[in-house]
């Protein structure tokens, strides 16, 4: 395995176009492109790692496979009254379908579904509670005590949150919100500025390749059937409108984020994350895209 994600490493440095970082959040234009970090975490607790696998970055949307998690735990299947569970074919910030779905977000990994989320995580909490929950649960499952909200991320997604705002505004007004549209943004902000870097994000994904359980700690995190429909969710949704091509090259349940981390899940195997900030034009990971895929071709870990 450590042959394989060197050889990966390797290759990925070779490449010339390791495309865009993300400038719509001031502070994410400011990391430098040419990084790229590979963790492999298995269930019997191996971790194999390759690149600058120790340097932390913004897991921004993957945090929402987190919330999602947290929010199944909470509130179980009722959650699923105020979001989808279908891909939206559509950009991850995107306001279009809101207004013929009666301001029901099509899945909780868009913009607006997870927006949706954080509303039904806080059940009346202020920001401050909530992230500690969302920060509390995230440690427990990297198996990590330092990992910390990055606060400047956090303020410049604040300071250009103006399309994630009409987002929030645009569903309240449906009457769906059960707290204020700031206090639900603060905390939908903050979660997507979470840092970690690869070898917590891989660790942290564990459960979802262990039917819920977290096999470093023997603990049930969610229940296995559970575990199988987050994995659902990120393969049809994980990548937005890039989902189908990432099923189709890479074959796992993904879920990215903007920053330029990709955590993917091979059930039963691994999980697996991977970081490199220049993403393609949809917003993923470019060359995490193409690392993951020379991983499931050459370890045949594909779901198909
Ligand atoms: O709300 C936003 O736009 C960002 N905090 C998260 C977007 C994101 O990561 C989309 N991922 N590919």
């Amino acid at each position: 395995m450590q042959n394989i994600i060197d050889d990966i490493a390797a290759q990925m440095a070779l490449m010339s176009d390791k495309g865009k970082v993300a400038s719509y959040i001031p502070q994410l234009a400011c990391v430098k492109s040419d990084q790229f970090a590979m963790s492999i975490a298995l269930p019997n607790g191996e971790i194999y790692n390759a690149g600058c696998a120790q340097t932390l970055f913004s897991i921004q949307s993957i945090s929402k496979v987190f919330t999602l998690t947290l929010a199944l735990g909470k509130l179980g299947e009722s959650i699923w009254n105020r979001v989808g569970r279908e891909p939206s074919g559509d950009p991850f910030n995107s306001i279009v379908q809101l207004e013929h779905e009666q301001g029901k977000p099509r899945n909780p990994f868009i913009n607006a579904g997870a927006i949706a989320i954080a509303d039904i995580i806080m059940q009346g909490h202020q920001p401050k509670e909530t992230l500690a929950e969302i920060l509390q649960f995230v440690r427990f499952v990297a198996n990590d005590d330092s990992i910390a909200i990055d606060e400047k991320v956090a303020r410049s997604e604040h300071e250009t949150g103006d399309r994630n705002a009409s987002l929030a505004h645009f569903m309240a007004s449906f009457g769906h919100f059960q707290n204020p549209v700031s206090a639900v943004l603060g905390t939908y902000f903050h979660h997507c500025s979470i840092a970690m870097n690869t070898m917590q994000l891989a660790t942290a994904g564990l459960y979802l390749a262990n039917n819920g359980i977290n096999p470093l700690t023997g603990y049930p995190v969610i229940s296995a059937k559970r575990a199988k429909r987050i994995n659902a969710l990120m393969l049809m949704c994980g990548h937005y409108d890039g989902s189908g091509e990432f099923a189709f090259r890479v074959g796992l349940p993904g879920k990215s984020g903007v920053g330029g981390g990709i955590l993917a899940i091979a059930p039963g195997k691994a999980s697996i994350a991977v970081w490199s900030p220049g993403l393609d034009t949809i917003g993923n990971s470019k060359l995490g895209t193409l690392a993951l895929e020379m991983l499931t071709q050459q370890t045949g870990w594909s779901v198909f």
